[in-house]
């Protein structure tokens, strides 16, 4: 018998204001068809003022334990994905244990950018089999727009901001790849990409919290292939191959390296989750947001076999096989 991490239930939280693509064309040399074409996105959601990244985590986190039918105090551990916390610390997690009124337990966040909630699922995978917790919420809550250079038109047209979450539990497996749950995760870094895509400012360095900056088409050359090479890896390390995916459930950053990573991969658009043209890239709330959604809307079923990817700052990339 194996001890498995296996989702038992989801949530998500998008605010309110929705803005189309034609609202930058006021402001910024744009059009609605040029963001469109290059990136599939339409529309992306902001948080209003005095909204912060916590209060959309706890959102999600709250759908999320109606979803399982738990209340707080049924968690053992919080796990927040974000690079755009309210505050340097405490941790959003912390926040949200609050917020949530969960009395128990504990609370961090991970940084891993866009790569961050499959570097947190993983995460959280290892505290359930080394028997630290049994119950994980995992959540990705981004407020990008607040680090936006509006005066951009190359990255301020395609971020958004979000949260979803999904509730780990401990389960016995049979230690098959038909057991429910999280079948392999496949983690990566390199740290000389760092110019590729960064935010411009810090607590250490220039006492601001700064304005993200992105080599948007070097970066898009290093996406699909890196994608591909993790998903693939994370796959071979559940002994499973291309034909056994029911769902990619990708980084939602732009349509035309979720088709490369699709087309490299085998699997036909048809099997992939797509938000990215009513959320925009929101970061590391873009994986979880699209499994609520495809897990909401009918599509992801219990017992399907779900690969995400995802590639960020960094860089950092990664994948996560699982039976949803
Ligand atoms: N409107 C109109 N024109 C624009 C805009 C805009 N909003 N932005 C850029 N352009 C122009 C550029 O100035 C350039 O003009 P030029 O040829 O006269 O110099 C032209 O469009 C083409 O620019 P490219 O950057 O080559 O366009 P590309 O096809 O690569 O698309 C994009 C740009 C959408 C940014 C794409 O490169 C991309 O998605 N990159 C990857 C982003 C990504 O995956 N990020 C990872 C995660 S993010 C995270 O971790 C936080």
């Amino acid at each position: 018998m194996t001890s498995r991490s296996v989702v038992i239930g989801y949530g998500h939280y998008l605010p309110e204001q929705i803005v189309e693509n034609a609202a930058f064309e006021k402001t910024i040399d744009t059009s609605d068809e040029w963001i469109r074409t290059r990136s599939g996105i339409e529309r992306r959601h902001f948080a209003a003022k005095g909204q912060h990244t916590s209060d959309l985590a706890a959102e999600a986190a709250t759908a999320a334990l109606a979803n399982a039918g738990l209340s707080a105090n049924d968690l053992d551990a919080i796990i927040v994905a974000t690079s755009t916390p309210d505050l340097t610390f405490p941790s959003v997690a912390t926040m949200v244990q609050q917020k949530i009124g969960m009395e128990r337990g504990f609370g961090f966040d991970v940084q891993a950018v866009c790569a961050g909630f499959v570097f947190a699922l993983s995460t959280a995978n290892g505290l359930i089999l080394s028997g630290q917790a049994r119950r994980v919420l995992v959540i990705g809550a981004e407020t990008f727009s607040r680090i936006m250079d509006w005066s951009d038109r190359s990255t301020s047209v395609l971020f958004g901001d979000g949260a979803g979450a999904l509730i780990l539990e401990a389960q016995t497996g049979s230690g098959t790849t038909d057991d429910r749950g999280i079948l392999a995760c496949d983690l990566n870094s390199d740290g000389r990409y760092k110019d590729m895509l960064y935010v411009d400012g810090g607590v250490s360095s220039t006492g601001t919290s700064g304005k993200l900056r992105m080599q948007g088409n070097a970066l898009f050359r290093q996406a699909v292939e890196k994608l591909a090479a993790t998903a693939e890896a994370a796959l071979e390390k559940a002994g499973l191959g291309h034909a056994d995916v029911d769902w990619i459930v990708p980084h939602q950053a732009n349509i035309r390296i979720i088709q490369g990573t699709a087309k490299k991969l085998n699997v036909p658009m048809e099997r992939v989750v797509l938000t990215v043209q009513d959320h925009g890239n929101t970061s590391a709330a873009s994986i979880p947001l699209a499994l609520s959604v495809g897990a909401s809307s009918g599509r992801i079923k219990p017992g399907d076999l779900v690969l995400t990817e995802a590639i960020g700052g960094g860089l950092a990339w990664g994948a996560v096989a699982l039976r949803w």
